[in-house]
């Protein structure tokens, strides 16, 4: 399952070629690199969540990093204001690129099929080009300016008159790119001629990343984040992904209250999980962070007795307010691409990949001569303590801008296992929304029994502590909000929530 039906028809290539499903992972992410230009990427970073038929649980962090000449207050101006404008758009808010490394990581440890067959579908569809979608076509139509703004050279995303539905889209330079990682490996993007022409793209404008820089990034194989939850046994991505550590935090605490007694979307249900989702974030923003550079807290905030604690003041009497469970640090404003793959194959193996540029078509910045978007994953760290980040979520020391560093990110590919054996693989992009939509999936197929695609698609809800409002999809249940509101919730109505792609088996 991914976001586009090309991407997931070159995984289903792959895998009826006798692939497994880390090299139809593989094959589906540069695919999407092609076919879904503002999450799909070769220039941004992701994590992969495996589970082997050997039954070994797999968690791949290739996430960006802060360039070396990064520095904490890198986005503040002279009188210590943040300019998030540099943190979210153009060259500055580049992290060094973690997916090529991350796709070549996961083929040398867990694929079957050489790399050049997983590549190739990529190839065919930059050079030869594919039929837009008409999502697609209205989204390169909004960012037209901004393609503009942040690239001093024609790209492939601007034409002279505007995109509609069914227009073909060939990226030549992408192309060229991926045919050469296809012949050289992962060196001919982080040393060779990519290389150089990544740095130069950075010299076109503000941009920070070396060559050095480049040749240093690594793919880290991290220790899979693992909980039991009503006899199934969940795994997760751990830091620098606050993604799994939320979900368990959730899970457990929604869990003291008998949750699967109460209607789906009741304004029980709602109102417990909505406070499990309070204080999971409000721990988000204090310890949060990537392990190699803070003390990692993970095993004393998923324990059952921090959470009996946390949950001490809950009350179905009314909302609990957010200054009470954590230290508030400023008052952010609200705002609001990545994307999610999973997949399973008939050797036992499953797969959960969440991979992005940040943004949609991340720093809108494309790599002259590359003819691919470029990230700006650098707003994801804490550009300032208390001053909130594009998905409005706010942090502090644990994720302050260091050189190297991986930022702090919401993502949260999971698998679920049930009698030793993959159940559930889930994943979603949508920011800080992810872990919360990928907690409500996974509790309507566990505790409310639903079918996957109504755990996909009913109505969402999201809270993340600060700002203090709980923010619902247009089509949830009014009766619930207004018993809640008489408890003191505030509802806030707004697009969709996550784009979540589940796989039950
Ligand atoms: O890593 C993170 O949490 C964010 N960079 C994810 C961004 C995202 O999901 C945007 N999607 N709508």
């Amino acid at each position: 399952v991914s976001a586009h039906p090309l991407a997931s028809e070159a995984g289903a290539q792959i895998l009826k070629k006798g692939g497994n499903a880390f090299d139809a992972a593989i094959a589906t992410q540069f695919a999407l690199a092609v076919v879904y230009p503002q999450a799909g990427n070769i220039g941004g970073g992701g994590f992969l969540v495996g589970y082997t038929k050997k039954g070994e649980k797999i968690a791949l962090d290739y996430r960006e990093t802060a360039p070396k000449n990064a520095s904490r207050d890198m986005y503040l101006d002279e009188k210590g204001k943040a300019n998030t404008d540099l943190s979210q758009n153009g060259r500055l808010a580049v992290g060094v690129p973690g997916s090529v490394s991350g796709m070549f990581y996961t083929h040398q440890k867990f694929g079957k099929l050489p790399m050049s067959v997983l590549i190739q579908p990529a190839i065919d569809l930059a050079q030869k080009g594919f039929a837009i979608t008409e999502r697609e076509a209205n989204l390169l139509n909004e960012t037209r300016e901004d393609f503009l703004k942040h690239n001093s050279h024609p790209t492939a995303f601007t034409k002279d008159i505007p995109w509609k539905k069914g227009d073909i889209l060939v990226q030549k330079e992408l192309a060229q790119t991926l045919k050469l990682i296809q012949k050289q490996g992962q060196k001919a993007f982080y040393e060779g001629k990519n290389a150089q022409l990544l740095v130069s793209e950075m010299k076109r404008g503000n941009g920070i990343i070396t060559l050095e820089d480049l040749k240093n990034y690594k793919t880290k194989e991290r220790k899979a984040l693992q909980f039991d939850y009503k006899n199934h046994e969940i795994v997760s991505m751990p830091l620098p992904s606050s993604g799994g550590i939320l979900l368990a935090q959730m899970l457990k605490m929604s869990s003291f209250e008998n949750l699967e007694k109460y209607p789906q979307n009741s304004p029980e249900a709602v109102q417990v999980m909505v406070e499990a989702e309070r204080r999971a974030f409000a721990d988000r923003a204090e310890f949060m962070g990537d392990p190699d550079f803070i003390e990692d807290k993970t095993q004393m905030l998923i324990s059952e007795e921090y959470l009996k604690n946390r949950w001490k003041n809950f009350s179905f009497e009314k909302a609990t307010p957010s200054a009470e469970v954590g230290k508030i640090i400023a008052q952010p404003k609200e705002s609001t691409e990545t994307t999610h793959i999973s997949i399973i194959d008939k050797f036992g193996n499953a797969v959960a990949v969440t991979t992005t540029l940040n943004g949609l078509y991340g720093s809108k910045v494309v790599v002259k001569g590359g003819g691919y978007f470029l990230n700006n994953e650098m707003d994801d760290f804490s550009v300032k303590p208390g001053v909130p980040n594009m998905f409005g979520a706010v942090g502090g020391e644990a994720n302050k801008i260091e050189p190297n560093k991986r930022m702090l990110s919401s993502m949260t590919p999971t698998i679920v296992l049930k009698n030793g054996k993959p159940y559930i693989v889930v994943g979603t992009p949508g920011g800080t929304t992810i872990p919360t939509s990928v907690y409500q999936s996974i509790v309507n197929v566990i505790d409310f029994k639903m079918t996957p695609s109504s755990a996909v698609n009913s109505a969402k809800f999201h809270h993340q502590w600060l700002p203090e409002v709980v923010f619902v999809e247009k089509n949830f249940p009014e009766n619930t909000l207004k018993i809640l509101e008489q408890k003191n919730y505030k509802f806030e109505k707004r697009g969709g929530i996550g784009r979540t792609e589940m796989i039950v088996i």
